[in-house]
């Protein structure tokens, strides 16, 4: 075993005679298996980004002094969570304060906050923890969330026809917030049979203002203020259009710029880009198998707009906004207003001082997409205004940065969801992560990235997890020979 090793280890010294391996995407899962391979002695290596930048759908961005994230932004939980694991003792991540209390407010202007609009409330912010069986086969979180509400609070309020009317209202807001945990254009979308397995400890950690880009950082050993030699491996502005696996011992990737040849690819683009693509980017094309995991997987989108004002108008009560829409209020939303619905929440964002951020979702996220800041900035304005504009003194926002998650080719959406209908034996997570072999019987192209992850997908933890499970792979791959 011992000499094993060592043999190894001598054969990787020179990159000729170690295995020649290129990671498709430099989001978190590519960036996890560079640096574990790279540890790990394969240092003939090639990272191949579309983008102009790293971290795929970790986008920290500068505002001010601090990192502001257009993408993912918390920590979800600590025990057996490798991000949290990572970082624990650097002092970079702490769980939102206890004051992270979300207020209601009604499309009349009004705060709602007597006993029954709490109980509401907690039912609606309570999504999270929504019970989830395979008794719920063949149905959607919609259709299961609305029995179950139907036959519990809104038959406790039966007969009372103002709070029926508030709960009625109320499901749209639900269906919101259960869009933003899940990334869906709709509820009826989404399997109320869940596999994603939850880390325990504080749901809500953050980053205060360094961004989750630090997690990068510690992943390729820069933190806090080192260059990692994978830098060297990383080429930007490089889309690729095609890999070929089968015609020669080498595997063949084909940029917009140019080819190149490796024994291995790690493939780690979103779910999204599969679904678009998946009918050109493998020559052969993919298996039966692959083709339904992508079926069964699901992703849209949510959106978020970030906004910058000079002075913290909201002081230090309140840390998140919700806003439940009356029936005719909504009705008299006019054309070009009309999205402003789909605004879930607005939210403080700790170690942002002046930052809020708007969290939309739903299918009007496309079109809201392409709009301009200026039109973005307007409807926000007039949002925050008519739910607020009683109990605040709101200003215009100096400052606006949008995503554009669903629409840019290299993502298609934000995170993966497990679809409706699509329940049963099959864990779809887990074909999408089967290697396709080469005619030898090696493992040729493997997949990593969030939706490979049976258990954590939907997360940068889960995408990180992908990462090394398929570095370790192909380490075990070279051991064993
Ligand atoms: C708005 C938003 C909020 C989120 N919030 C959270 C959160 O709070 N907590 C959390 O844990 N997770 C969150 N997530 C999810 C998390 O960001 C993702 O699960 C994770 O980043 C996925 O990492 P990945 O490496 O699998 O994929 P990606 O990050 O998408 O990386 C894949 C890379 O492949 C590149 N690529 C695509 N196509 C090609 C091509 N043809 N050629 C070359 N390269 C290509 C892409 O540009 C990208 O850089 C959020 C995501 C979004 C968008
Ligand atoms: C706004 O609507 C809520 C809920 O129906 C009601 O309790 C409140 O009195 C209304 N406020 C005003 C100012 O009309
Ligand atoms: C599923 O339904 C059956 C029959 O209605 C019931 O006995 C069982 O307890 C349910 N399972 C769960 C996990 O709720
Ligand atoms: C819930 O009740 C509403 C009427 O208040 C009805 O339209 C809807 O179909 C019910 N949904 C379910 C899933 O029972
Ligand atoms: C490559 O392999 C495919 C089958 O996988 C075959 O159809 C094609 O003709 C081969 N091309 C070359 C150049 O050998
Ligand atoms: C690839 O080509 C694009 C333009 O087509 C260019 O912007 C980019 O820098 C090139 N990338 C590399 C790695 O040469
Ligand atoms: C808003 O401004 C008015 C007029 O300047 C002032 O009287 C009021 O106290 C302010 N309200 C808040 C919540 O700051």
């Amino acid at each position: 075993m011992l000499a094993v090793f060592f043999l190894f280890l001598c054969v990787s010294a020179s990159t000729q005679g170690t295995p020649s391996v290129i990671i498709i995407g430099a989001g978190p899962a590519g960036i996890a298996a560079a640096s574990k391979l790279f540890e790990n002695s394969f240092t003939n290596l090639l990272i191949l980004e579309a983008e102009n930048r790293i971290g795929g759908r970790i986008n920290s961005v500068k505002l001010g002094e601090k990192y502001v994230d257009l993408g993912a932004e918390y920590c979800h939980g600590q025990k057996g969570n490798i991000v949290y694991e990572l970082v624990k003792d650097l002092n970079v991540l702490a769980p939102i304060s206890s004051h992270f209390k979300p207020a209601l407010y009604y499309s009349n202007g009004s705060r709602l906050q007597d006993s029954f609009t709490e109980e509401l409330q907690a039912i609606i912010l309570g999504y999270d923890d929504f019970e989830t069986n395979s008794n719920f086969s063949g149905r959607s979180v919609g259709e299961v969330f609305t029995s179950r509400y139907n036959a519990t609070i809104m038959k406790k309020y039966e007969g009372d026809a103002e709070k029926i009317k508030l709960l009625k209202e109320a499901l749209r807001l639900a269906e919101k917030v259960s869009l933003m945990i899940d990334g869906a254009f709709s509820w009826l979308e989404t399997s109320p049979v869940k596999h994603y397995v939850r880390s325990e400890g504080h749901q809500l950690l953050v980053w205060q203002g360094l961004g989750y880009r630090t997690i990068l950082q510690v992943l390729m050993g820069e933190f806090p203020d080192k260059k990692s030699p994978i830098r060297e491996k990383i080429r930007l502005n490089s889309p690729i259009t095609q890999i070929r696996y089968h015609n020669s011992s080498k595997i063949v990737v084909t940029t917009t710029n140019g080819s190149y040849e490796a024994d291995h690819v790690i493939f780690t683009p979103s779910v999204g880009v599969l679904k678009r693509e998946k009918d050109t980017l493998f020559q052969p094309p993919l298996p039966e198998k692959k083709l339904q995991a992508i079926e069964a997987l699901g992703i849209a989108g949510v959106m978020k707009i970030v906004l910058h004002f000079e002075n913290e108008w909201w002081g230090d009560q309140d840390s998140i906004f919700t806003f439940l829409w009356g029936e005719e209020d909504l009705g008299n939303l006019m054309g070009e207003l009309k999205w402003v619905q789909s605004v879930a929440l607005v939210a403080k964002v700790p170690g942002n001082p002046g930052v809020l951020v708007a969290w939309v979702t739903g299918g009007l996220i496309p079109e809201m997409e392409k709009m301009s800041e200026d039109d973005l900035l307007k409807g926000c304005v007039f949002l925050l205004e008519k739910f607020l504009g009683r109990d605040y003194n709101i200003t215009t926002p100096d400052k606006i940065l949008k995503s554009t998650w669903h629409t840019n080719g290299h993502f298609r959406g934000t995170y993966s969801y497990e679809r409706a209908g699509f329940e049963g034996a099959t864990r779809y997570q887990s074909l999408l992560a089967a290697p396709l072999e080469s005619p030898e019987g090696k493992p040729a192209i493997l997949f990593a990235g969030e939706a490979s992850n049976p258990a954590h997908y939907s997360t940068v933890h889960g995408a990180i997890e992908s990462g090394f499970r398929e570095a370790s792979r192909l380490i075990k791959l070279y051991r064993k020979n």
